[in-house]
């Protein structure tokens, strides 16, 4: 049984346009997930595609002006809002995209602390600051003391201490240098390989890769893949969909080709297929209704035309 799953999820926000008109800008549409003990699932990608708003969605701190539907489940059982409440911190982490969701007033060492379900909370936190190379004095700093990437790694360690089974980590590494991002990125795998779960948010398809056992690629608010890392290889001929085919050309090490055009914003969102008005392949049928999500060779593509 999944940990963690997520079955068309579907988030939306009232906005209010020009002459007092109100319409609901869909930001996440019919998105399905799932994560399995012993694995990291990394949620790849652009800037406002809807990640961080999965996150909060699952931890249940979506903005009150949210509606939702769909479901969520945690080991089986629907995650209602009480649920989510109790659960939050204890059994499902989040390190948390911003840095302000840090107490203002407390202690870093003491925030960290109070996260420490079982075990020396002391020599807990003492310890994880040390692997994230945060000196001692950092213990008593207040958070208006620190850099970001202190910061940040303050966040990480909060996690890495909680006891959850499952992390949800939520775009954990800008500013960090490459050595804590290593140690960032192992202590996930650690974390993993013992039998927990990590959802790992990052526009960063190149880390990801490096840790991860299943890449989930978002666009507009939606999955378009699923697939195992081992299929980002050679020219993508492995990969499902015509965007995560155009992402792994696009890094550097690859074509270096950018994928022409932009991801639409949620006013503005085709009918048809999210991705036709950029994708080469597309045909009059892609503009009729939505593809649905579907398996194909072990993985999950979400258009009419993969084979
Ligand atoms: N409180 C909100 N009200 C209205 N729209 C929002 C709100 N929060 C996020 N959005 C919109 O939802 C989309 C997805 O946001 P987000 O999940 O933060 O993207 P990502 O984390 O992938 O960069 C964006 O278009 C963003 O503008
Ligand atoms: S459904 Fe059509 S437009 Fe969408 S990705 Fe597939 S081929 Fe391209
Ligand atoms: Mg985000």
């Amino acid at each position: 049984m999944p940990i963690l799953e997520v079955e068309s999820l579907s988030v939306s926000f009232k906005q209010y346009k020009a002459g007092f008109k109100q319409v609901q800008n869909q930001v996440i549409s019919n998105l399905s997930i799932t994560l399995n003990a012993g694995e990291i699932l990394a949620v790849v990608g652009a800037s406002g595609s809807g990640k961080s708003l999965l996150a909060h969605a699952i931890l249940g701190i979506l903005p009150s002006n949210a509606r939702t539907s769909g479901i969520i489940k945690y080991a089986g059982e629907i995650l209602t809002h009480a649920r989510q409440e109790a659960l939050r911190g204890k059994e499902i982490a989040l390190v948390p995209q911003s840095v302000n969701f840090l107490d203002p007033l407390m202690r870093v060492g003491k925030q960290v602390r109070t996260s420490v379900k079982s075990g020396d909370a002391a020599a807990l936190q003492r310890r994880v600051f040390e692997r994230y190379h945060l000196r001692k004095e950092v213990d008593n700093m207040y958070p208006f003391q620190l850099s970001g990437g202190m910061a940040r790694r303050a966040l990480l360690s909060t996690a890495m201490v909680s006891g959850a089974k499952v992390i949800i980590a939520d775009e954990p590494t800008p500013g960090l240098d490459p050595v804590v991002i290593k140690e960032a990125l192992n202590n996930f795998r650690e974390f993993a390989d013992n039998g927990c779960a990590v959802m790992l948010i990052t526009h960063d398809i190149e880390s990801a890769l490096k840790i991860a056992d299943k890449i989930a690629v978002f666009y507009a608010g939606t999955t378009v893949e699923i697939a195992r890392v081992e299929n980002f290889s050679g020219h993508g001929e492995a990969l499902r969909h015509p965007y995560t085919k155009a992402l792994w050309r696009a890094l550097p090490q690859n074509d270096f080709i950018p994928i022409p055009g932009s991801q639409p914003h949620p006013s503005e969102l085709p009918t048809g297929c999210l991705f036709a008005p950029r994708c080469s392949l597309a045909t009059s049928e892609c503009q009729v209704v939505q593809p649905d999500i579907r398996e194909l060779r072990d993985g999950m593509v979400r258009c009419i035309h993969a084979n």
